[in-house]
């Protein structure tokens, strides 16, 4: 029998973007409409580095709020070379830091800050492992001379792999994987090593982007890989194996910043992204295994209750997107997976 209606408990989005300021308060209500809880990346200019950046950016995001409306912000560090472990820790204890954003200097938006010399965050890293507060990675490496496709599989090899061999019991999100190199090393990490997989690179291939035109809204990073890639991370995402949850990566940019001779990375997927995940698993016949992808795993790794709200997810005739969002920074392009999506979060 086919089904046409879905309750789950509460989802959580384990990676998003919420900006600042105006930006902030146009996207934060579609977040906030469907996800309980999410974790708040800190790569705003300024980046949030320490405990206080993160208490006043959780109250901004707190103030923004639509009135009524239930979200929880688990808020992130961004780890700099000058990170100063003692406030980390303190900002863990007091429960106001849920984890640590590690951003190889230049890999993507607002990294310039990130880290270069991994010598000089020893320290923090051990730290975490002692205390068993999670890092969450980008994934890929910054060399120029490495190809932009290659860059996630060579970041474990030369990053990632050291990393957790110098530092046992350093719990990691390898967030965002896009390629079957690191599903498999995921795979075979144990319980300190998990995933984050977003909507785009469950959906799209590179020939999306570029094949008849280019197109900016499906430019990120890491960038999309080709379709053994994605069907790497559909087989993964679907498998049930509580390695692997969502985050969005929703990563909003004015209309005007991606459609430009220099284009911005992100895709802004926030308001469509349970629709979208829900025909992902429908497709794989696994709809069984949603609540646990977009529910439970990530709860479980962060040690959080799972959400006791539920939602219902409709399959219907297909549902109409949005196109774009106004906020006071401008429009922003809603992500479109240029086929049909059947569910609806109702
Ligand atoms: C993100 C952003 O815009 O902040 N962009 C993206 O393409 N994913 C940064 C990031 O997560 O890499
Ligand atoms: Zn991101």
């Amino acid at each position: 029998m086919t089904r046409t209606s879905l309750t789950i408990r509460q989802p959580d989005d384990w990676h998003l973007h919420l900006r600042d300021g105006a930006m902030m308060e146009g996207v934060l209500p579609h977040s906030a409409a469907h996800f309980a809880r999410a974790i708040i990346m800190p790569n705003l200019v300024p980046p949030v580095v320490t405990a206080l950046d993160a208490a006043k950016y959780r109250d901004r995001i707190l103030t923004a709020l639509p009135e009524g409306t239930d979200f929880e912000p688990l808020m992130t560090l961004y780890l700099t070379e000058d990170t100063d472990p003692a406030d980390v820790k303190a900002g863990a204890d007091s429960g106001l830091v849920k984890a640590v954003k590690l951003y190889p200097a230049g890999a993507t938006t607002n990294s310039a800050s990130g880290v270069a010399d991994f010598d000089r965050v020893r320290g923090v890293l051990e730290m975490m492992a002692d205390t068993g507060l999670p890092l969450c990675v980008h994934g890929e490496v910054t060399r120029p001379e490495v190809d932009i496709f290659d860059r996630e599989a060579v970041f474990i090899e030369e990053v990632l792999d050291p990393i957790r061999r110098t530092t046992p019991g350093l719990r990691v999100v390898m967030e965002h994987i896009t390629t079957s190199e690191a599903a498999d090393y995921v795979a075979t990490g144990g319980d300190d090593l998990v995933a984050t997989i977003t909507i785009q690179h469950l959906m799209l291939d590179r020939n999306a982007m570029l094949v008849g035109g280019i197109r900016p809204h499906y430019y990120c990073l890491p960038i999309l890989k080709r379709g053994s890639h994605r069907e790497a991370m559909v087989r993964a995402a679907t498998s049930g194996d509580p390695t692997y949850f969502l985050g969005t990566d929703s990563a909003p940019h004015s209309k005007d910043t991606k459609e430009n001779a220099c284009g911005c990375a992100g895709c802004f997927t926030a308001p469509v992204a349970l629709s979208c995940l829900a025909e992902v698993f429908d497709e794989a016949g696994a709809l069984d295994h949603l609540e646990g992808f977009a529910s439970r795993h990530g709860p479980a790794f962060y040690g959080q209750p799972v959400n006791d709200r539920e939602i219902t997810l409709e399959k219907g005739d297909p549902i109409e997107f949005p196109g774009q969002i106004e906020t006071e920074a401008g429009p922003v392009t809603v992500f479109n997976p240029g086929r049909p999506v059947h569910w609806r979060v109702l």
